[in-house]
Parts: C-alpha cells; structure tokens; sequence
C-alpha cells in the first residue's frame, strides 16, 4: 500500500470522455448530447434514474454499440477508432457476466485467463482482491448473488485494467454486499485505478464517489467532485407545522423560499445559510407552533431534484 500513485492532477488525461455523444431508439433519444469526463483516478459515480442512458452511454464506449454523433475516447484516444489499442486497458461489467453453473470461482477464472490470455497466476491474486478466497472452490450455482458479482468483478481484474466500468453493479445485493462491493471499488481506487460506477441510486453512490455526472433523459445536468455540488447550495430547514399552506405563506412574505416534503415545509434562502431560529420566529410570529424543526443535510439525490425541479411545491 505504499505505492499510491500521485492524484489526478488537472493536466492529466481523462480516463474516458464522451463529448455531445448522441444515441436514438426510434424516437427516443436514449442519449442526447451527452457530455461527460472520467478523471482518471478514482471513483466517478454515473448517475441517473432508471431509463436516463447510463447503459446506452457505456455499451457505445465499449464499442457493443454504435452512436449516432458525437465523440468518445479513452485514455485520450478517440474510440471506436481506436478501442483495439486501448481495450486491454479497460475492465466493465454490463450485462451479468456468463459463468460455468457447474464449475468453481477458481475454474470459471482459469479458463477466462485462457481465453483472454492473462497469466494463470492473476486468478489467486484476483479472488483475493475481491474476497472470494476461502469460498472459490464451490461450484458457481451454489454462490450467492453477493458471491457472483465478487466473481463477476474478480473477472474485469484479471488482466489488470486501469480502468473498471461497473453498470448498476450493487443492483440486488443486500446492504452486507453493497458494503463490501464499496470497500472493493475504495481499494481498487487506491491502488491507482479509475472506477466508473453507474446507479440510479444517487445517495447511494455518493458515499463512494470521488466525482459524478448526473444525468437525465440522455443529458448531463451537473458534474464534478462530490463535495462542491453538495457544497453549492445551501441545506434547508425543514419546519413541521400544523397548517403548511399558512405556514409556506408566511415564510415566503419573509423572502425565504418554500418547498413541501409532503409532510414538512422545506425552507432555504437562495443559496445563503439560513438559520433555523429566523423559521422559527417567522413560524411562531405568525401564530404558528412548530412541532418540528431540522437542518437537512443535502445529499446528490436532493441536488438532483433542484436540478429537474422535481421537488413537489408547498402550494
Ligand atoms: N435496444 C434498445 N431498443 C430500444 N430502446 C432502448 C434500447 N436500449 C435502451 N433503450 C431505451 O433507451 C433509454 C435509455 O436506456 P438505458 O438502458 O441506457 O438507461 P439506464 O440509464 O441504463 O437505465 P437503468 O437505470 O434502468 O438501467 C430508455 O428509454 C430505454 O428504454
Ligand atoms: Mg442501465
């Protein structure tokens, strides 16, 4: 662990790119002009609602399907054109993998190592990395669903890619398996690899992404580190009252900005910190108790909704 590489630094290239990257189902636009940088190192969080593109975005960069415009690369190389020279460098899992039912963790490996000829001494190493030792000798039927992506990870590894692209990778696992897959994909990230994760669970990912693009129906809406989209705006108070209509009213003469959670008035002031106690007073001046009142922590899936303005309004 004492070989961390140095951290993507601005000037560096890009794991994987796309630039207006356009796809069409008839008359969907499955994905429209989207744009989207990968930095290399670390975890990049793809996110978006079921049906948004993700799929669509990285079967076209793997080359499973064409686009119709727009540019790809990966590691600053423009693909199709060039996915043979880069391909080896690049690890994903799209679809469920294809395991033998009947043989081992350890056997299914060896024979992909053949196939894609990596060294037979990877497959240890690699059920290691993914924690299936101990567990490799059973036949792939008998695994647990949280055994089978170890496995199907395990196999992305074996030729050492710098990229990992994982699609929708936690979908089904419980909350042990979706643990372990994060402290997988930290680990992978520490030694030096680029991680693209695709979820439309957005909280869910933000516990593990470095960096994200959120997208929906086929478009980027907002991207980059974590930390600065939840930094850009501010957390809102959320105040319980007895008559919310009222309440809304009297917070919005005020200047405050008024959303409804269905149960409790969300309040914010632009993008400003707004303390809790000026709710309060308003609220209370009004002639309204409040029987609750909390500071919101925003999370991606917040921001997401500011971004679609999908948040129910109070009136
Ligand atoms: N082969 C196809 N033929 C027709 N329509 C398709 C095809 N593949 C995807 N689509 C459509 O394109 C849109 C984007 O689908 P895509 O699978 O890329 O979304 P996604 O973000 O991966 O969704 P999910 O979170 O459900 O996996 C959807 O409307 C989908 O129905
Ligand atoms: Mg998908």
């Amino acid at each position: 662990m004492s070989d961390h590489p140095p951290p993507p630094s601005a000037g560096s290239v890009p794991a994987a790119e796309t630039v207006r990257l356009c796809k069409r189902y008839g008359q969907i636009k499955a994905v429209d002009e989207l744009t989207m940088t990968v930095p290399a190192g670390g975890i990049h969080g793809f996110l978006g609602p079921n049906g948004s593109g993700k799929t669509t975005t990285v079967r076209m960069l793997l080359g499973l399907i064409p686009a119709d415009s727009g540019t790809m690369r990966l590691f600053g190389e423009p693909v199709p054109a060039r996915l043979a020279q880069v391909i080896d460098k690049v690890g994903a899992i799209v679809e469920a993998p294809k395991f033998f039912d009947t043989f081992s963790a350890r056997k299914n490996l060896a024979l992909l190592a053949q196939a894609i000829g990596a060294p037979l001494s990877r497959v240890g190493e690699v059920i290691e990395q993914v924690g299936l030792a101990g567990r490799e000798r059973g036949d792939f039927r008998t695994y647990s669903l949280g055994m089978k992506q170890r496995l199907a990870v395990a196999a992305t590894l074996l030729k050492d890619p710098q990229l990992l692209i994982f699609d929708e990778p936690t979908n089904g696992l419980d909350p042990q398996g979706i643990h372990d897959f994060r402290a997988t994909v930290r680990q992978l990230a520490d030694a030096g690899k680029t991680v693209l994760v695709s979820s439309h669970i957005l909280a869910e990912v933000q516990q593990v992404a470095d960096t994200v693009t959120i997208i929906a129906r086929g478009r980027t809406l907002a991207e980059g580190p974590v930390a600065t989209l939840l930094a850009a705006g501010s957390d809102p108070v959320r105040a319980v009252v007895t008559d919310p209509a009222r309440g809304a009213e009297l917070l919005r003469a005020a200047g405050l900005d008024v959303r409804s959670d269905g149960r409790a008035l969300l309040v914010t002031r632009g993008d400003a910190a707004l303390d809790p106690a000026l709710v309060a007073r308003v609220l209370g001046e009004g002639g309204l108790w409040v029987s609750e009142l909390s500071v919101l922590r925003r999370n991606l899936e917040q921001v997401y909704l500011e971004l679609t303005g999908a948040v129910g309004g109070a009136a």
